[in-house]
């Protein structure tokens, strides 16, 4: 069975659908059967995939009730629609309706070893249902004067999740975004890892303009800049230790060495 991992932050620009995709990227490299859900209707990290024009159905389908997840994955890929938002809206009629993507992904989840979903930028019903399908929640937070704040808010909608779905865990925070450089940036993370010690993944992501580059052109930045995507290698590592998978760990450490970061 699948371990689900969901992105999310309490806003948007935070890193959240580079995280997602970024680390999709490099669990799949190490061999990992990867699903990539996106519950933004943005639709970014569909975008990103570019799996086709026009998919029908998409995750609204599902989540509406008229569509099986299993009919709704194109390329290992979940993808958002503008539809999304009014399914957010029909769902917030329903008895349940914290636990339809959760009981949809149910169905899919022997297929995959690791599912990843990419939450919209705001802890409204759709990243509830994201947090209470997954096994994980993974934080993201860029390096401003407001991010022990915004990590504050996220984890309260797990806290909440977790009513819903008890084991859910938080595996973590990542300062995303960093000018590692800037005095800013460095007491962004010393405040992070005050208040929340351990939490703080030891990899803050650097910020460069290649991000943009690279997502522009549709590539990794695993493959655009090496010496940067080490960031992300480096995270997917930590976050494999912390989800207990050593022998992907030795996978990763290969490719690390291989592609020579
Ligand atoms: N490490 C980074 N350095 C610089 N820009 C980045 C970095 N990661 C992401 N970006 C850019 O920042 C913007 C927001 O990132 P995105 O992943 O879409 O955030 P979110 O999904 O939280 O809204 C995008 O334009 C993206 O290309
Ligand atoms: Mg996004």
């Amino acid at each position: 069975m699948a371990t689900t991992i969901t992105v999310l932050s309490q806003k948007g620009g935070t890193g959240k659908t580079t995280t997602t995709r970024t680390l999709v990227d490099v669990f799949r490299r190490v061999g990992l059967r990867v699903l990539a859900v996106d519950m933004d209707p943005q639709g970014n990290l569909t975008d990103y995939f570019a799996v086709g024009d026009d998919l029908d159905p998409t995750l609204a389908d599902v989540l509406a009730g008229r569509a099986d997840a299993a009919a709704a994955i194109h390329e290992d890929v979940l993808p958002a629609s503008i539809h999304l938002a009014e399914a957010e809206l029909l769902l917030s009629g329903k008895i349940g309706r914290e636990l339809t993507l959760r009981r949809a992904l149910g169905e899919v989840a022997g297929d995959y070893d690791l599912i990843l979903v990419d939450c919209p930028p705001a802890l409204g019903l759709l990243t509830v249902n994201a947090l209470v399908a997954a096994d994980a929640a993974l934080i993201s937070t860029e390096a401003e004067y407001f991010s022990l704040q915004g990590v504050e808010q996220a984890l309260e909608v797990v806290e909440a999740a977790r009513a819903l779905s008890p084991d859910l865990t938080w595996i973590g925070a990542v300062l995303n975004i960093a000018d590692m450089r800037t005095v800013h940036a460095r007491e962004a993370l010393e405040q992070l890892r005050e208040g929340f010690g351990a939490k703080i993944f030891e990899t803050p992501i650097r910020r460069s303009v290649a991000y943009a580059e690279s997502a522009e052109r549709a590539v990794s930045i695993v493959d655009y800049r090496p010496d940067l995507g080490a960031d992300y290698l480096a995270l997917a590592d930590e976050v494999l230790d912390r989800l207990g998978r050593q022998g992907d760990r030795e996978a990763l450490a290969q490719l690390r060495a291989d592609l020579g970061v």
